[in-house]
């Protein structure tokens, strides 16, 4: 049987087991997928073991993406563009790298009715997660993107790397532009710790939407605050999880999973 993994360390949390496991019920593919606990030094040799047997794919995730993208073979533009790899495609001896992230983003984003077009982008942090947002928020033709970080310099640089797709800016969490910001967008890790980046309550408005790229039991730390401040809707995580994980499937097998079922199962197994 074709098998396919996620590689991170550490791993015991991790959904995409159960995400793939549904997605491959519901499709009626013959697969099997399981999380393995990755050595931190040890993960190009896991990755080469795996596909030398009967690996055909594999997700990547915490702290390897990097990593995964020194080890492919090939990139997709989305992977060269977010600098890093979330997704491996075994194919004849060798391994391509995609990163399905910020497909994943829009595509939930889409799901829940919200529209980028021409509307004022507002994006918090500029590491590896806010990076693999940017060009697919910027094809989706919004106004303005604006990105902020907590080391300014950081949100600078990304936002000039990206500068002949969209109109982009950056800065630190002081100096954000004050705008009628449709969306605010949580790319930074602070969730991780239940902080939030320090930003003031007068960009949030009762129509701006708030989402937040970390999820867990009950709200996150920007969403209860972005709800106290008054913003229009609170989303999570979750379902960019499975968005992501719907287009790994896809790129493997060639058949798109529905999401549906498998966001609903997944927060009642969350809570
Ligand atoms: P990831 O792959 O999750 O993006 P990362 O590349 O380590 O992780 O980037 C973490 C991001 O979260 C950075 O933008 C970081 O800000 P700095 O560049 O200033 O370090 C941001 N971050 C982490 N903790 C934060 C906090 N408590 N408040 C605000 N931003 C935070």
């Amino acid at each position: 049987m074709d098998q396919y993994a996620v590689f991170g360390n550490p791993i015991a949390h991790s959904k995409s087991p159960f995400i793939h496991t549904m997605f491959a019920q519901q499709t009626g593919q013959l697969l099997h997928y399981e999380a393995i606990l990755t050595p931190l030094k040890g993960f190009k040799e896991k990755v080469q073991q795996f596909f030398g047997q009967s690996g055909r794919g594999a997700n990547i995730t915490l702290p390897f993406k990097q990593q995964a993208y020194e080890l492919a073979d090939e990139l997709s533009n989305a992977a060269q563009l977010a600098g890093s790899v979330n997704t491996l495609l075994y194919d004849r001896g060798r391994i391509r790298g995609d990163n399905t992230d910020g497909v994943g983003l829009v595509r939930d984003l889409a799901f829940h009715n919200i529209s980028l077009r021409q509307k004022s982008i507002l994006l918090l942090g500029a590491g590896g997660a806010a990076r693999g947002a940017i060009l697919p928020i910027l094809e989706q033709q919004p106004d303005s993107l604006h990105i902020a970080n907590r080391t300014a310099t950081k949100a600078q640089e990304l936002a000039r790397q990206f500068a002949d797709y969209g109109n982009v800016s950056g800065g630190g969490l002081e100096q954000i532009p004050a705008d009628n910001y449709a969306l605010i967008i949580n790319a930074s890790s602070s969730g991780l710790s239940g902080d939030r980046p320090q930003i003031p309550q007068s960009l949030i408005n009762n129509d701006s939407v708030c989402y937040d790229m970390v999820y867990g039991k009950g709200m996150t730390s920007f969403n209860l605050w972005a709800k106290k401040s008054g913003a229009a809707r609170q989303l999570d995580g979750l379902g960019m999880l499975v968005e992501q994980a719907a287009q790994s499937f896809y790129l493997w097998r060639g058949v798109m999973p529905e999401t549906q079922a498998v966001r609903e199962a997944l927060r009642q197994h969350l809570f």
